[in-house]
């Protein structure tokens, strides 16, 4: 059985005593829940975020890093300094870094490869834009990102990548793909890595959905087969919704 991991990406909002405050008022609404809960902060909350969820059963990580391991690369953070203060998880390759910052799936192959190297978990996002929907071509462009970032790692690397299955246009927008059509979409992703790296390694890979998940649409998604999990974008910044999501 896969566990079910649900995920924060807070992405540019919240400061640190936002943080602190958060996770302050998150910690016992979801103190019982056997899913695993992570919250992806900015830069600037990481290292309050780690010391105000120390104890709880809150994990916290990063929404990008760069794959180098130093060096003249001003502005960026490498996964050596994620580890330094005892960050586990990291996005790459999220939709709005691939759009506006020329993420590559060769970056993002880079950075999954750089993250393993300093012991941190990835999160790794692909999704289709509406027009390669419409054209019907989602499929192929969701397996072969997902390919092209994986390409490389050993098996117990595979393993432990996190996926996350975000079609564009269901980001920010409150429209939700259906639980069927996600459900296909990661079940077509999980084929992939079946083939490639064979069907135990593909059942034992965590493969969440996102895009406007709320705790209105979280039970009916979770209840699918192939679906182990949430990134959530919006609905993670209040503590309270958040917590249905985890509890969903
Ligand atoms: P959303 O964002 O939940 O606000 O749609 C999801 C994401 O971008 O990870």
């Amino acid at each position: 059985m896969r566990k079910r991991i649900v995920a924060g990406n807070w992405k540019m909002n919240m400061l640190p005593n936002e943080a602190i405050h958060f996770i302050e008022e998150l910690t016992p609404l979801v103190k019982d829940t056997k899913n695993e809960v992570i919250l992806c902060v900015p830069y600037t909350d990481l290292f309050y975020a780690i010391l105000t969820a120390q104890n709880t059963n809150i994990k916290i990580g990063a929404q990008n890093m760069h794959f180098e391991d130093k060096g003249a690369y001003t502005g960026e953070v490498s996964g050596e300094m994620l580890k330094s203060i005892n960050v586990e998880y990291v996005i790459i390759g999220h939709s709005e870094r691939r759009q506006y910052f020329n993420e590559t799936d060769e970056t993002v192959n880079k950075k999954i490869k750089s993250a393993f190297k300093y012991g941190l978990k990835p999160i790794v996002c692909v999704g289709e834009t509406l027009e390669q929907r419409e054209e019907g071509i989602a499929e192929e462009v969701i397996t072969k990102q997902t390919e092209l970032a994986l390409a490389g790692l050993s098996d117990e690397q595979v393993k432990n990548t996190i996926i996350a299955y975000e079609p564009i246009w269901a980001i920010g927008t409150g429209k939700t793909a259906t639980k069927e059509d996600a459900n296909n979409s990661i079940r077509a992703i999980r084929n992939k890595i079946a083939k490639i790296y064979g069907q135990i390694i593909a059942d034992s890979v965590i493969i969440q959905y996102g895009g406007s998940v709320k705790s209105s649409n979280a039970k009916e998604l979770f209840e699918m087969s192939d679906i182990d999990g949430a990134l959530v974008g919006g609905a993670s910044l209040k503590a309270d919704e958040f917590s249905k999501i985890v509890n969903a």
